[in-house]
């Protein structure tokens, strides 16, 4: 379960150390202190068409509003995200929205925008639809030009670094194999699509997944040869590109460039919201599936899994109760992800420290992940960020132990996915 070379680990000298190893979370969980929330637009039109779409020539009476624009179940998703977050915070936040206290921000996409918007009137009474004309308010929602949005958009088309890692991921091995095994299945389906795929980047089969998964999704009928296998097929060659971009060989650097600069931020809110006593206590971050991959990726906790519409991935950092003395600092954070508004939100834990994790332990083990003090590693002649190299091996010596620990002692859930992200092939 936890990986070869753990298997036969000698428990009795460990169970001597356990105090010591053992942070002693039993007591450590306190009040809320603040929150952050990133979540994915909702439903949306596709983002393009493919040449023998046979729903090409009606798709503006099929997508009224354009392609790649929210839909209306997209704005009932949202609606409903921001009703499960005002029920989840009702005691946390005041009853209407106060400017000191929620600060909400998104990509520069009408279909983020409206999805902020929409979810926010799902979170604040006097936003809701319906409300009286007299007692209605809008809620800002800041943005900045795409161009200029470090935070949110992936992948960073301008940054030859990126470029590299990707390059270095995309001439492995494995990869090179997994996708010699599809170009039979790729050729296929360039008689079916008329679009050229073989050689071409993933993304362009992704497209056209995303195409037909929208369509499917507001009840169109599929061309014969979009089978359900098919649609299968083209998820897990979408996977091998997101795992590329997010994943092994070398995740950490490249969450530095990515998802790493949104966690660093999410982070340094806390921050500086704890050192200047900030009234501030959830920021909001409408998104895309992308920004959640870089995420997750970021995390080690990147599954294979797309983020469905309204996905959201929660930060909850909670006052720590006892030893506020030690270096694991005064808060804890703990994760939870929303990916099915049908059932109770996921917890998900950092590889290497159960929920609640200390934030002095957080950000320790997310240190490899995040951009270094002088900036964003992004020009390939800058040398490689050493953390990577240092770093990542004690963060594997780290759960290694954890591991072996619940190994002989069942006492911490372990979830092999989440090592398995950072470590080995996806
Ligand atoms: C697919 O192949 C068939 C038979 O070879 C051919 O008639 C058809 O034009 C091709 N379709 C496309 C879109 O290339
Ligand atoms: C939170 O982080 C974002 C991104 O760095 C920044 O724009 C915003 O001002 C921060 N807010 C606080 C209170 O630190
Ligand atoms: C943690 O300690 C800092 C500095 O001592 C303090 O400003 C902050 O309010 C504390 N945070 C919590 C959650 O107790
Ligand atoms: C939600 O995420 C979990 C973990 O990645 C995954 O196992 C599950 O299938 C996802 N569910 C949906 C509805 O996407």
């Amino acid at each position: 379960m936890a990986g070869p070379g753990f298997r036969g680990h000698p428990t009795g000298p460990l169970l001597l150390l356990l105090p010591l190893l053992l942070p002693p979370q039993a007591l450590s969980e306190g009040p809320l202190v603040f929150v952050a929330v990133v979540f994915r637009h909702g439903d949306r039109a596709p983002l393009a068409s493919y040449p023998t779409d046979p729903h090409k020539e009606v798709a503006s009476t099929l997508w009224p509003r354009g392609l790649g624009q929210l839909t209306g179940e997209g704005v009932r998703q949202q609606l409903e995200l921001g009703r499960f977050l005002r029920s989840r915070y009702e005691a946390f936040l005041s009853p209407e929205y106060q400017r000191e206290e929620v600060y909400i921000r998104s990509t520069d996409f009408d279909r983020t925008l409206e999805s902020a918007q929409a979810n926010l009137a799902g979170l604040f009474p006097e936003a809701a639809p319906g409300r009286s004309e007299a007692t209605w308010k809008p809620i800002p929602v800041h943005t900045v030009p795409v161009a200029e949005d470090k935070l949110l958009r992936f992948p960073m088309r301008s940054c030859p670094r990126y470029h590299e890692l990707l390059r270095e991921a995309t001439e492995a091995t494995e990869y090179q194999t997994a996708l010699e095994g599809w170009t039979d299945f790729l050729t296929r389906l360039e008689n079916f699509t008329g679009l050229s795929l073989v050689g071409e980047p993933l993304r362009r089969a992704w497209k056209v997944l995303d195409t037909l998964i929208c369509q499917q999704a507001h009840g169109l009928p599929l061309p014969s040869w979009a089978s359900p296998d098919v649609l299968q097929t083209l998820a897990r060659i979408s996977a091998l590109d997101i795992g590329a971009h997010v994943g092994p060989p070398r995740a950490a650097e490249k969450a530095q460039l990515t998802g790493g600069v949104l966690l660093d931020a999410i982070l340094a809110n806390f921050s500086r919201v704890q050192r200047l006593g900030l009234p501030l206590k959830m920021v909001m971050y409408s998104a895309h599936d992308s920004t959640l991959l870089a995420l997750q990726g970021a995390l080690g906790l990147y599954d294979g899994h797309t983020p469905p519409y309204a996905a959201c991935l929660g930060f909850e950092f909670r006052k720590r109760l006892g030893d506020p003395e030690d270096d694991a600092g005064n808060a804890t954070v703990s994760l939870f992800y929303r990916n099915d508004s049908a059932g109770l939100p996921l917890t998900l834990s950092l590889p290497g420290c159960p929920a609640p994790c200390p934030l002095g332990r957080f950000r320790q083990l997310t240190a490899p992940a995040r951009p270094p003090a002088k900036g964003i590693p992004c020009h390939g002649s800058q040398k490689p960020a050493t953390p990577a190299a240092t770093t990542v091996p004690l963060l594997a010596g780290a759960v290694a132990v954890l591991a072996a620990l619940s190994v002989g002692l069942g006492l911490l859930a372990w979830r092999p996915g989440c090592l398995r992200a950072w470590g080995g092939p996806v």
